[in-house]
């Protein structure tokens, strides 16, 4: 299957085919985005919350995403297009060789092949433009920017009034202009993502978003029911749709690893596979 690329994606837009992204954090869950034709791979920082059970997405370091993203490279080495979120406190400062730096590492140790980065300030979209010009791609992410948690005061939905429409709408323009190949609205009215996206000539990538941008992107975690429990409320975002519960299976399969380990049915004969040669028993014995 050929490689998907910043271009590829353009050109989804441009035909009106939708953009898939999904995340993934390690191994198998890349393994398995890869298996399923997903068009991007998104190492987020939501990894933060769903793989390290943090509150919010502030606590992971760079040193921590890169050891995440070299998993997942190693389980979608080659078909689809992987990024990396550059996580809180490696991009934001007025010194734009600091996020040109942490964005190399990105590419270079963790097998990055864009990174991306949330806010669409003026200051935000000239860093992104420094970062474009280094050789490295960029994704956009504005509405609702987890990061900014403790700016916004919540997880709560974005650019809700005309006012605050607009300015996602310049934001969205700022980026474009600065290079960002593609940009996520996260949380935003379906209305306002659905005029921005035929505003931009670069895809957009939704989530909570409506129905009208050029992709989707959900958690993996979320989608797929991770934490979803017999016995335990999970969590689930209203804009998620949840088309699996593995936590289910996974639960299911761990209590009767339990009872059969407990009754002395696990491993019986059919998984005692090691035996000896009855010479070896004699002396032995
Ligand atoms: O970290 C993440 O999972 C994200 C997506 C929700 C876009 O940024
Ligand atoms: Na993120």
């Amino acid at each position: 299957p050929k490689k998907v690329t910043t271009l590829s994606l353009a050109s989804k837009k441009r035909r009106g085919h939708k953009i898939t992204m999904v995340t993934a954090y390690d191994y198998p869950s890349a393994v398995h985005v890869d298996r399923a034709g997903i068009d991007v791979v998104l190492v987020g920082d939501s990894c933060a919350m769903v793989e390290l059970g943090f509150d919010t997405t502030q606590p992971i370091t760079l040193d921590q995403m890169i050891h995440h993203c070299q998993a997942v490279k190693r389980g979608a080495p080659s078909r689809p297009l992987l990024v990396g979120d550059m996580p809180f406190g490696s991009y934001e400062f007025e010194d734009r060789d600091v996020a040109l730096k942490n964005a190399y590492r990105m590419v270079k140790e963790g097998g990055m092949d864009a990174v991306k980065f949330e806010g669409g300030s003026t200051s935000r979209a000239k860093i992104v433009k420094h970062v474009v010009e280094g050789g490295v791609a960029v994704l956009g992410h504005i509405g609702l920017t987890p990061q900014a948690i403790s700016v916004l005061g919540g997880f709560r939905a974005q650019g809700r009034t005309a006012i605050r429409a607009r300015a996602l709408l310049d934001e969205a323009i700022r980026l474009q202009d600065a290079g960002a190949f593609a940009i996520v609205l996260e949380c935003i009215p379906s209305n306002v993502a659905a005029a921005i996206t035929e505003v931009l000539e670069i895809p957009t990538i939704g989530i909570g978003a409506g129905g009208g941008t050029s992709g989707q992107v959900l958690v993996f975690h979320d989608l797929l029911g991770m934490l979803s429990h017999p016995h335990h409320e999970e969590f689930v975002p209203k804009f998620c749709k949840q088309y699996a519960r593995v936590g289910m299976e996974i639960n299911d399969g761990l209590a009767q690893f339990k009872q059969e380990v407990e009754d002395g049915t696990f491993p019986g004969q059919a998984y005692a596979p090691y035996v000896m040669t009855e010479a070896e028993e004699k002396m032995f014995n």
